[in-house]
């Protein structure tokens, strides 16, 4: 296991969701994403000396090393594995009731990324897995050498964002006809030689295509779109969620999930009738996403594409 010094970063906009949180003496608070416990730890201080943590995780790895950052708060910190996505069950499941507030600090922790097993990383050879989860079945090598090539490129494009996804998924297409492809560092490579170099810019050849494979690995949209409903249905009238997310396709989800749970209808302009469901539970705080402050980006990279977004149940 990995000392916890060797992974722990900043958490992003640490301030920013303590205030979000609108956090007094004494609450409850749930941490579905508690990863290295960065956010959570500073969410004991707040709350000291008779509040409570809730921290979710659905990685193991990271649960063992919250347990050891977060040890030295007793009593007052609770950890449990599982997906966010039923927070609400998992909650009911401990008896806890109406909590204070509820933060998702979204994508993979550093100790995943930099953790070679884990094959979160197109930089470090290993394992094409990227699951969260361990215990889940679905690993990024089985999309990878399963889909079949249209699905792989709406995969990549829709996911990724990645203009050569038409290539790339025909050259991975060709490469397995040859054997599988198991490993981070054979599809980075595969994608650098695919992708044209004036198409390079700042970023990796191979960034979107690993963001797409991940997203579509723990099916991250679908799960965000669950957790924001479920964490609604866990909090108090006037409890807060925190929502931190990194890339645009989430920032949407959390917009208009917040905007259909406020009651805002977000169907198409030329729906006759409402199907999303639009109903009265939230208020927005937050019209426009808070985003870092340029110090905080200049000493923490992972802040650099980060929106957080508030809102408080009614
Ligand atoms: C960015 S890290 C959180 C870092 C944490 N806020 C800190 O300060 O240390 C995100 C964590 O959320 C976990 N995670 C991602 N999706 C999840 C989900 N659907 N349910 C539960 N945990 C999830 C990951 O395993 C990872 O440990």
């Amino acid at each position: 296991m990995p000392e916890i010094m060797e992974f722990s970063h900043a958490p992003v906009l640490l301030d920013e969701v303590l205030d979000g949180l609108s956090l007094t003496a004494g609450a409850t608070v749930v941490d579905g994403t508690v990863g290295l416990g960065g956010h959570a730890a500073a969410i004991l201080d707040r709350t000291a000396p008779g509040g409570r943590l809730i921290g979710v995780d659905a990685d193991r790895e990271a649960l063992s090393m919250a347990q050891r950052r977060l040890g030295n708060f007793g009593k007052r910190v609770t950890l449990i594995h599982g997906n966010f996505a039923d927070l609400r069950e998992l909650l009911q499941d401990r008896e806890v009731g109406p909590v204070d507030g509820v933060l998702f600090d979204l994508g993979p922790s550093s100790y995943q990324l930099e953790s070679p097993g884990r094959g979160f990383s197109f930089r470090l050879e290993g394992p094409l897995d990227m699951r969260m989860d361990r215990g889940t079945r679905k690993r990024a090598a089985d999309l990878v050498n399963r889909l079949d090539g249209r699905r792989l490129e709406d995969l990549i494009r829709g996911y990724g964002e990645e203009r050569w996804a038409g290539r790339i998924s025909r050259a991975i297409v060709r490469e397995r006809e040859g054997g599988p492809i198991e490993t981070t560092a054979e599809l980075a490579a595969l994608i650098a030689r695919c992708v044209p170099r004036r198409g390079r810019a700042r970023i990796h050849p191979a960034t979107r295509t690993f963001m797409a494979l991940r997203i579509a690995t723990n099916d991250e949209l679908e799960v965000l779109k669950k957790g924001i409903c479920s964490a609604a249905a866990g909090l108090r009238a006037g409890g807060r969620l925190c929502v931190i997310s990194f890339h645009s396709l989430e920032d949407r989800i959390v917009k208009n999930e917040f905007r259909r749970l406020s009651g805002k209808c977000c169907c198409p302009p030329d729906f006759p009738v409402c199907r999303c469901g639009a109903t009265a539970l939230l208020k927005v705080v937050t019209p426009k996403p808070i985003t870092p402050t340029r110090e905080e980006v200049a000493g923490n990279r992972r802040a650099r594409s980060a929106k957080l977004r508030v809102a408080e149940v009614l």
